[in-house]
């Protein structure tokens, strides 16, 4: 805005009235400043979420809702980040116990000295996710079809995605984007570094949410069996063959999930580029077409370049597949995620196992952070399981190490403690030598020729070890 009519703004527009128009507004408005405390809430929000302005104002987000952690508040999460959230669901109770189901969206508040607060707006969803609900409900009730394959097998959402780092919340901040649309997306990355997680959450966060959701691996199948699980078959197309849909009719409406598409034969890429294409599938034996509305997800382990010049994936496939491609990067790459992961699986662990684990001694987090990781989240994670049925309450710590039993973990435990017991020796006989020196040169009044003497030792041996220890002779003079 140019600064003349910013001045006139200012003019007509002084914070009461800036006060007023939030409060009349629809939506909830809440401002906080970079600590998260409340520093404005409008009434429509008082009346959303049951408290009263004078209640909260100055007030910590978190002591409001104390069933809200870091992780899930979009106020703290601009905060942290500089970047805004739009149109984000949240359910959370307040600290009366009342149940809120939100629609936010939130900006951060800068000026000239940065990011100084933030400002979260609110639509309630409670009615429009009771009805969908409801709806959802009977559709589930009445339609055999979508009783069968609601939902299989889905289980998580971005909410469950743990790690603040950049390239994490960029992957999330994308695919969030990408929800949203019906466009292929190809996820990259290591073994264990999330890939059917972020698959899911793309379903759970799309409109096809309350339609199917089937992941179904291409590796270890042979061709033809892949081929008829995916396109169905009609009966007598071969021995045995049933009048039967595939997944991709089964999953209409809603999305696939092919994953580790690295090592599908390639002459049945060339039948899912036709899905891709056109739309339409056609089972095995079988001689009309059957339009389909699938979203495709697939998932690969190996680098997509690498494919394409092996000759493994087909470039035309990889073209239509790849509309929105990411690549997780392994969790060496982001270890300041490693924290963060450590106190969520001990959380989680805690829950499952009814223990009382309070955390991790810092010298294991080194340790942590040094390893490779090469089974990334999903190593980590079963080597904080597997800690924590050695102990009931307390600390992780370095002692508890030696009862894993995993491969490379292992080795490299092994090797970091022998080198820290090897360090750990040195340093007590070099403490030795030092205080023996020091006795009797004290001894000798400072005489380096006696204490030689004394010692059995030849005085430039003496005289190395007191350069060694920072000794010098003028202080036992
Ligand atoms: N960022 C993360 N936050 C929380 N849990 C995670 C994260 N990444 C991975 N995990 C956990 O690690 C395990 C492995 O994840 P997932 O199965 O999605 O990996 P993947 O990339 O599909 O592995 P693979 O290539 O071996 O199939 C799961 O238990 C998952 O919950
Ligand atoms: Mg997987």
């Amino acid at each position: 805005m140019p600064q003349q009519q910013l001045n006139v703004f200012q003019d007509i527009m002084s914070p009461e009235i800036i006060m007023n128009i939030f409060n009349a507004l629809d939506e909830g408005v809440i401002i906080v400043d970079k600590e998260c405390r409340i520093v404005f809430y409008n009434r429509t929000l008082s009346r959303l979420e049951g408290l009263d302005p004078s209640d909260v104002m100055g007030k910590s987000v978190f002591d409001i809702f104390p069933s809200l952690t870091p992780r899930e508040s979009t106020i703290y999460r601009v905060i942290q980040t500089g970047r805004p959230i739009k149109d984000r669901y949240q359910q959370y109770f307040n600290y009366k116990g009342k149940l809120i189901k939100n629609v936010n969206t939130t900006f951060p508040i800068v000026d000239d000295t940065g990011l100084i607060g933030a400002i979260e707006i609110s639509r309630d969803m409670s009615l429009v996710l009771n009805l969908t609900e409801t709806v959802a409900d009977l559709q589930k009730r009445t339609s055999i079809k979508a009783k069968s394959k609601k939902g299989v097998g889905l289980r998580y959402t971005f909410s469950d995605i743990i790690g603040s780092s950049n390239k994490i919340q960029e992957i999330i901040d994308i695919l969030q984007k990408a929800s949203k649309t019906t466009s292929s997306v190809l996820i990259y990355g290591e073994t264990g570094t999330g890939k059917e997680l972020f698959a899911q959450s793309i379903h759970s966060d799309s409109p096809r949410r309350y339609m199917p959701f089937i992941a179904q691996n291409c590796a270890a199948l042979p061709e033809s069996i892949l081929e008829s699980i995916l396109f169905g078959t009609t009966k007598g197309s071969f021995t045995g063959a049933e009048d039967k849909p595939g997944l991709f009719e089964q999953a209409d409406g809603g999305t696939i999930l092919l994953d580790e598409i690295n090592n599908m034969h390639i002459s049945l890429q060339t039948k899912l580029l036709r899905v891709l294409q056109e739309g339409v599938i056609r089972r095995l034996g079988g001689v009309s077409d059957i339009p389909v509305d699938v979203r495709i997800i697939a998932t690969t382990n190996e680098k997509p370049s690498e494919l394409l010049k092996k000759g493994k994936l087909r470039h035309d496939l990889y073209y239509r597949i790849s509309v929105i491609n990411v690549e997780i990067p392994p969790l060496r790459e982001r270890i300041n995620d490693i924290d963060e992961l450590i106190d969520f699986f001990i959380k989680k662990y805690n829950k499952k196992f009814a223990k009382n684990i309070t955390g991790i001694e810092e010298e294991v987090i080194n340790i942590f952070k040094e390893y490779k990781w090469p089974g990334n989240v999903r190593e980590l994670e079963n080597v904080i399981e597997a800690l924590m049925n050695y102990i009931d309450k307390g600390e992780i710590t370095k002692n508890h190490l030696k009862n894993l039993n995993f491969g490379a973990f292992k080795d490299f435990i092994e090797k970091n403690t022998t080198t820290s017991q090897e360090e750990n020796l040195k340093k007590s006989v070099g403490n030795y030598e030092k205080q023996l020196v020091l006795e009797v040169l004290r001894s000798t009044g400072g005489n380096v020729t006696r204490a030689a003497k004394k010692l059995k030792i030849k005085r430039q041996l003496l005289q190395y070890y007191m350069k060694k220890y920072n000794i010098s002779r003028e202080d036992f003079i």
